[in-house]
């Protein structure tokens, strides 16, 4: 049968085909500076680099099933028990995961904003309905407009605490009165714990609808090798497993997480010289008459309002001159205004702050 490509079209689900295609996006070479993707600066621990080069003969065989001796790592570090734990191909995989598990077709996951655009595309790939809430004027949680939105058919409600791209917190009584008022799953997104140190995962086994999202990405700085996990409540976890893959997590990834969470005093290390940097970054950008917003993050949300400049004129600008940040203008929940920028190591953090002088002499003078 010689099949005509229209018809191929219709074959696909209608929840994909209406999603934008992926592009390798713009090219970066050896001397970009790049703080668009919210990563650590610095390499992985040289324990971690180790226990890869050891782990790499051994990869003609497949991984430990439900993540092996790092489930039992985790539950050290994080204080819940190994059956409180799912570990993911990052926490991306649990985001589309915990949709899979929870979300039939045309059911709602409910999405205060602005807020992680990973939630909406996993909601949608699964054919849920994104209903988006709008933050609060300082981006906190408007819980009454919240609870207002939980129809029936809503399954999920994600925050992510600190929030992307706002990078503020929400106060765990906060957290604790949305899981009193809602009636479907509370999935509380702490990508960002080492950096903040603020945690619910200790109401897992009070609240059974809470799920808590951690990574390994961003503090211990293996964004590449995709570690996240998640903690709640046992069943929870049985049945998130029962709808993941069978080896969600490379072998590879296993021993450095194992060798990462070993290694804590690099990671405390780099945390400091972030936590360091941070109040340096956001005062120049001040001082350039660029709005910070507070930060509980590696990562800062700059509004761009008061040079009376659209985000993404000037984010363009910074990209001629290899400097890369995220632009927000018009994403949900936030207007024409911010873009994100991650802390960087100090000569990138300089190289940003002279690559923005350029841009907004280039910008204000046309
Ligand atoms: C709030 C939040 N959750 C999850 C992720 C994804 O993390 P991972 O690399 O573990 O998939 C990010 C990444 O930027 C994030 O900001």
């Amino acid at each position: 049968m010689t099949l005509n490509l229209d018809t191929l079209e219709q074959w696909v689900s209608p929840s994909i085909r209406s999603l934008a295609s992926k592009t390798v996006g713009p090219h970066k070479d050896d001397q970009a500076i790049r703080l668009d993707k919210g990563e650590l600066p610095y390499p992985p621990s040289p324990k971690v680099v180790e226990a890869i080069t050891q782990v790499a003969t051994t990869c003609n065989r497949y991984p430990a099933v439900l993540g092996g001796v790092l489930r039992e790592r985790l539950a050290t570090y994080t204080g819940a028990s190994p059956e409180q734990l799912i570990i993911s191909n990052g926490s991306d995989d649990l985001i589309e995961l915990i949709i899979k598990v929870f979300v039939q077709p045309g059911q709602q996951v409910l999405l205060p904003v602005p807020s992680f655009f990973v939630y909406w595309h996993a909601t949608q790939v699964m054919g849920g309905v994104p209903v988006f809430v709008q933050r609060t004027p300082d981006f906190g949680l408007d819980v009454d407009a919240l609870v207002a939105k939980v129809a029936p058919d809503t399954k999920v409600l994600y925050i992510a605490n600190p929030n992307n791209p706002t990078a503020n917190l929400v106060a765990r009584e906060t957290l604790v009165e949305v899981l009193n008022r809602v009636n479907c799953m509370v999935v509380v997104d702490e990508c960002y714990f080492e950096l903040c140190q603020t945690t619910i995962a200790d109401l897992v086994d009070t609240y059974p609808h809470l799920i808590v999202l951690r990574s390994l990405s961003k503090s211990f700085g293996l964004a590449g090798l995709r570690i996240g996990y998640g903690i709640a409540n046992t069943q929870v976890v049985d049945y998130l497993y029962r709808a993941a893959q069978l080896f969600p997590v490379n072998k590879v990834a296993i021993s450095a997480g194992i060798a990462a969470l070993k290694d804590q005093a690099y990671v405390e290390a780099n945390i400091q010289k972030i936590l360091a940097e941070k109040p340096r970054l956001q005062q120049a950008l001040t001082d350039l008459g660029l709005k910070v917003h507070p930060s509980e993050t590696n990562f800062l949300l700059v509004d761009t309002q008061p040079l009376n400049l659209q985000s993404k004129v000037l984010v363009k600008a910074l990209q001629e001159q290899n400097i890369w940040v995220a632009d927000f203008g018009s994403k949900p929940g936030l207007g024409d205004h911010y873009f994100r920028t991650a802390v960087g190591t100090p000569a990138e953090n300089q190289a940003l702050l002279k690559g923005l002088e350029v841009a907004i002499s280039q910008s204000t003078s046309v």
